[in-house]
């Protein structure tokens, strides 16, 4: 890595990426590099600092990452040769996407130096019980300081893509192009339990995507992308959606972590 300052960009609906971009961070911090951690939805792409290396962290959905992250990097400018290292988060498997956003960037002129995929405890469906959570965080969490220590080493890999991936990536694309469409966010269906609600406005403030505003109770719109924030950080647990089994998420930070405004 040629430059010493170094921002990683990330985004995290339930905090599990973060947690893995505040290890890096920490890890470079304490080793002789400056590093800063900044939540991706609150940055405008073209104003990213490109006189520093860069790190992007995401979540892997639908083995593809969310619409507005994909589009978040679409609207990165041209890196002209700066230094970039990749990194997400995801339950079981993503089919190497990571490969394919390497190819989006390496495009604009971005040198893809490290790139990896880091098992986490799922936020969806299948909820893992506290002890198999921890398991997966015990192995997980060696492997995150090897990654940033093989980057200020200059000794890290790239994930490769292959035929499946580039497939999978091709359709996964296709199918998170649907997600803002009205009849898939009339699928989510949230509803309030009015009876918990305090209208506390942390949904709000939360939401990557500005989809929620306070009326008589919090109201959805149509930009939903379902990253799970609003309903594993309710401090009321009052948001409840159709797609959960038992309204069940997870929460790899807490909500003083995740909530940035
Ligand atoms: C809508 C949705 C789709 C997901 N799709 C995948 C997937 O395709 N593969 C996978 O391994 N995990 C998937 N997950 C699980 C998350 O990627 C995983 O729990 C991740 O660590 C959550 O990171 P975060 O807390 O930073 O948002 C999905 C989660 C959600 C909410």
């Amino acid at each position: 890595m040629k430059n010493k300052n170094i921002n990683i960009y990330v985004f995290s609906g339930t905090g599990n990426t973060l947690l893995i971009a505040k290890k890096i961070s920490e890890f470079f911090n304490n080793n002789y590099y400056v590093s800063t951690v900044h939540r991706l939805e609150a940055v405008n792409p073209k104003t990213i600092n490109l006189d520093s290396t860069i790190g992007i962290g995401f979540t892997v959905a639908c083995w593809n990452t969310y619409p507005f992250v994909r589009k978040w990097i679409d609207d990165l400018p041209n890196g002209n040769g700066t230094e970039i290292f990749l990194f997400n988060s995801m339950g079981d498997s993503s089919l190497k996407m990571i490969s394919h956003i390497s190819k989006i960037l390496q495009k604009k002129d971005y040198i893809v130096i490290a790139s990896k995929e880091f098992v986490m405890p799922n936020n969806f469906l299948l909820i893992e019980n506290d002890k198999k959570k921890e398991l997966k965080l015990n192995k997980t969490l060696p492997k995150v300081k090897d990654f940033a220590k093989s980057i200020a080493e200059n000794n890290c890999s790239v994930v490769k893509s292959n035929i499946i991936s580039s497939i999978f990536f091709i359709i996964t694309t296709f199918i998170i192009s649907l997600w803002e469409i009205r009849i898939s966010q009339k699928f989510i269906k949230f509803k309030i339990d009015k009876s918990k609600c305090n209208k506390c406005n942390v949904c709000i403030d939360i939401c990557p995507v500005e989809n929620i505003s306070m009326r008589n109770y919090p109201e959805f719109s149509m930009h939903c992308q379902f990253c799970l924030r609003c309903i594993s950080y309710c401090p009321q647990k009052a948001i409840q959606s159709h797609l959960l089994y038992k309204n069940k998420t997870h929460t790899g930070l807490s909500l003083g972590d995740i909530r940035w405004k």
